[in-house]
């Protein structure tokens, strides 16, 4: 070593060897890291080894470059699927290595590596899997969870403030009574663990019992996300190895809803072993003294909606995320017909949260969004900043004739029941006899949309109707129903035979 630097000093090309372990680590803002580690072999010219950084772990694939500047490929084999990165990687100096990523051609600006023992930021070691057991029913969601997460809207910038905030909105602003109850904080709350493991939230969060009081003194509950893996999506502490001390802790803290996201255990784990996983965490809240709403996922892989009941599962995502624009969710939600079989009181399918109110769509569209959303006895959980609403945003989250198609007690998902072109007619049984009829219309321009009551299961005709989002009666006779729905609209009955 004396001799390298004597060399470097000496401005003496020192014999670059990248071989090593390296880390960026920078600062989140919240006490965190975001850390990537870089464990390089270089032999004859070339480099090998493997990069982690935040959820992914990547094996290098191809370098080119050298001596000193190398561009490296790194893939990660993900289902069927192979992530890949690109990272240039310069040494500096023998104890300096400058990494970027590359994005669209583009290299981001280099952030500084250093070496670090050859163990750091080494894979843990696989867990032991429980034997298949059912989880008890915890007794909750005997209705579609209704609340508000962080995600949507804030992403990586939540905070106890904007948290409190919220609740206090939620609390004044008619959200609550209408059922919302449930205040998430999403990813990037967590801090480290400390020496006996336990885990604490970081600096955008000094106190979460505190913040669970105040949420609980509100009359709503407070929920929280990790994930089964050693890191969440965002690269934060996850759930691995510490599934029952991490229920502990928010038992204790007060916590009534969990987010468990798949992400960061894609780099030990296959989806063979998301059943065992999601059990292991299923069990420990069970165990954990405290009624716990148990959100699964992992994005409707490997036929969640057959499974997650079993590992107490009370809702389990359908899909990937849901983005703020029409065509997200309208792939996301007409595509849900098939899992009707398998929503029921206590277990939900989640087709992702709402966007309504986040600005990419048209308030015609966001009323889609709801109707459809309470069509499919979705969980309604409001993404946007719910401080600050127009009057129409706050209209369609708080249309209680529409919220009680979603929280109807028989629990029925909707089923689509014709389809013409870009007209759908959706049909949904509800407690007591009544039917909620919804009229999509898809295209581009306004259409007369006609349902026909023999089609959607009517011997006669129905006697009363009602246009929930018009608040209004309406008239019905003879065996059709027609209406004019606008591009992108519904038209949202509720009948009675
Ligand atoms: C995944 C989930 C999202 C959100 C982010 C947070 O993408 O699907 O809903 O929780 O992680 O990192």
């Amino acid at each position: 070593m004396k001799f390298i630097l004597a060399m470097c000093t000496l401005g003496v090309s020192y014999g670059a060897d990248l071989t090593g372990n390296w880390l960026t680590a920078t600062p989140n803002g919240d006490g965190t890291l975001r850390k990537v580690w870089l464990h390089l072999k270089m032999q004859d010219g070339r480099i090998t080894g493997t990069i982690r950084a935040t959820q992914f772990f990547y094996t290098i694939s191809n370098s080119t470059g050298g001596p000193e500047h190398f561009t490296l490929t790194a893939v990660m084999p993900d289902e069927g699927r192979e992530r890949r990165a690109t990272y240039e990687v310069t040494l500096a100096s023998s104890d300096e290595l400058l990494v970027s990523l590359v994005r669209n051609n583009t290299p981001a600006t280099p952030i500084s590596a250093h070496r670090v023992p050859d163990g750091d930021g080494a894979l843990p070691a696989r867990v032991t899997m429980p034997a298949p057991r059912k989880v008890a029913d915890n007794g909750l969601a005997r209705t579609p969870p209704m609340g508000w997460n962080s995600w949507n809207k804030f992403h990586t910038r939540v905070s106890d403030e904007i948290v409190r905030g919220v609740a206090d909105a939620i609390a004044s602003n008619g959200m609550r009574d209408a059922g919302y109850v449930y205040i998430t904080i999403d990813d990037t709350w967590e801090g480290e663990r400390d020496a006996q493991g336990i885990l604490h939230s970081n600096n955008k969060f000094p106190d979460m019992k505190a913040l669970a009081d105040y949420v609980h003194g509100k009359g709503l509950k407070l929920g929280l996300y990790s994930g089964p893996g050693p890191t969440t999506c965002q690269g934060y502490e996850g759930s691995h190895g510490h599934e029952e001390q991490d229920a502990r802790t928010w038992a204790a803290w007060g916590i009534d809803y969990l987010k468990y996201d798949w992400c960061g255990a894609r780099m030990l784990y296959s989806d063979a072993d998301e059943q065992p996983l999601y059990q292991r965490m299923g069990e420990a809240l069970a165990a954990s003294g405290r009624k716990i709403v148990f959100s699964l996922c992992q994005y409707g892989r490997l036929d969640v909606w057959k499974w997650g009941p079993q590992v107490g599962g009370n809702l389990w995502r359908t899909t990937g995320d849901i983005s703020d624009r029409w065509d997200s969710m309208e792939r996301i939600g007409f595509n849900q017909d098939s899992l009707a079989p398998f929503a029921a009181p206590g277990h939900w399918n989640d087709p992702d949260m709402l966007e309504i109110g986040n600005g990419g769509m048209t308030d015609t569209e966001y009323r889609t969004h709801m109707s459809l959303w309470s069509m499919l006895a979705a969980p309604l959980v409001a993404g946007n900043d719910v401080r600050d609403m127009t009057p129409a945003i706050r209209e369609i989250l708080l249309n209680r004739e529409v919220i009680a198609i979603d929280q109807d007690q028989l629990g029925k998902q909707a089923a689509r029941a014709s389809k013409s072109g870009d007209q759908e007619v959706w049909v949904r049984e509800l407690m007591g006899g009544d039917t909620a009829v919804a009229l999509f219309n898809r295209g581009k321009d306004t259409a007369s949309i006609t349902v026909k009551w023999a089609d959607v299961g009517f011997k006669k005709s129905p006697s009363h109707g009602r246009d929930l989002w018009l608040h209004q009666d309406i008239a019905l006779s003879g065996p059709v129903y027609t209406a004019d729905v606008p591009s992108h609209g519904v038209s949202l009955l509720r009948v009675r035979k």
